[in-house]
């Protein structure tokens, strides 16, 4: 199994003062005060102790509140998962559902944590192409032609990494047709459900409610700038939670306390910290849209998560090669598409998540060396 992609270039960036960084995952905001003053209390007030496995009662009671007001999901407190992360509710809802052989369905290009879950499961993935040319779009026929016996789950990832696609709401219902028609588990990552640029999105689980295998992942990472504090959740059927507690009881026993009460605060606390970040997100992806347009390089403008995906292919060197020589040359790290697949492998992704100014000069200079070297 191969070290993730990204982490690759950022540990060659750290070792270069003064690098530029367009690579980072995660929003470039403190978290929010209140929610910082919420876990200091919670310390003080010696809610420091192990928490039911599956996240506190009133954690979870205030989730199935937001899944009702933001996702349009009906949940209830035995139908959610707390986990270390997103990564680590997806991770469990992977070792609940699969066996040794299974395959699961990954969008190309996909987040590469997927796949490195797989294979202390004995489980592999198995790709399907959202190509450049459709906007990053997943292709529904390739995808069909993929399933085989041994396929079990489908992820869905909108608003997505890398590409920021967010799919709309009938290649959404034709994803859980697909699934259902393939008695296939439908794994939702809606990690970036409240960083959406444009319009709206839709949730697999909105539109099929009565669906019991359709299962869905949320994060505080991302929505409330708290990647440090890990906490995500997960929602589905009472097997899979019941099942997936199993799992979460075995190698995590529960989310840090003093994260849990803080990430109470967060949800019952103003909600104008979420749309001010987006609202940065918004103008960062506008300002290197217009760069990129300018030079001819841009492959699609992203309408959801902090991410643009940028066309390296006039350099004429592969994404890898292109993002060391680039960081080595210009002092601008990016991180290559070949880290999330083989379909972007012509692209670098740039995180919307640095400053405006970072965003200026490390962009700028990424369109003068794609064209300096054609
Ligand atoms: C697509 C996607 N899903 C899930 C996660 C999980 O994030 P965390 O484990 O911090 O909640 C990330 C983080 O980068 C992501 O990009």
């Amino acid at each position: 199994m191969a070290h993730s992609g990204i982490r690759e270039i950022a540990n060659e960036a750290v070792r270069r003062p003064g690098t530029i960084r367009l690579d980072v995952g995660q929003p470039d905001f403190p978290t929010p005060q209140h929610v910082k003053d919420a876990g200091k209390r919670a310390i003080d007030e010696n809610k420091t102790f192990y928490t039911h496995t599956q996240g506190l009662l009133s954690l979870r009671e205030k989730l199935v509140d937001k899944l009702a007001r933001v996702n349009g999901i009906a949940s209830s407190p035995e139908r959610i998962a707390s986990a270390p992360g997103g990564v680590g509710a997806i991770a469990a809802m992977f070792a609940a559902v699969l066996e040794g052989g299974d395959e699961v369905l990954l969008p190309d290009p996909g987040w590469p944590n997927y796949r490195m879950m797989l294979p202390w499961l004995g489980a592999r993935g198995v790709y399907y192409p959202c190509p450049p040319a459709s906007g990053f779009q997943p292709d529904l026929e390739a995808l069909e032609h993929l399933i085989t016996p041994r396929t079990r789950i489908l992820v869905v990832n909108s608003p997505n990494n890398p590409t920021g696609a967010v799919y709309p709401t009938a290649t959404i219902g034709a994803m859980i047709q697909l699934a259902q028609r393939h008695n296939l588990w439908l794994l939702s990552d809606e990690c970036y459900d409240q960083i959406v640029l444009d319009g709206t999105w839709t949730s697999p689980a909105h539109l099929a409610p009565d669906d019991p295998r359709i299962a869905t992942a949320f994060t505080f990472s991302k929505t409330y700038s708290m990647t440090g504090w890990r906490l995500g959740y997960l929602t589905g059927s009472g097997e899979l939670i019941d099942t997936m507690t199993k799992v979460l009881e075995s190698n995590s026993s529960c989310v840090s306390t003093i994260t849990q009460v803080a990430a109470e605060a967060a949800l019952v606390g103003p909600q104008d910290c979420v749309t001010d970040m987006v609202t940065s997100y918004r103008r960062r992806r506008d300002l290197v849209v217009d760069i990129l347009k300018e030079a001819e390089l841009l492959i699609a403008e992203p309408s959801g998560a902090f991410y643009i995906m940028v066309d390296v292919s006039p350099a004429g060197l592969p994404s890898r090669d292109f993002a060391f020589t680039f960081l080595r040359e210009r002092g601008v790290s990016v991180a290559p598409g070949t880290a999330f697949g083989e379909v972007a492998g012509g692209a670098v992704r740039i995180s919307l998540a640095s400053s405006d100014s970072d965003l200026r000069a490390g962009v700028g200079r990424l369109a003068e060396f794609v064209h300096g070297r054609t």
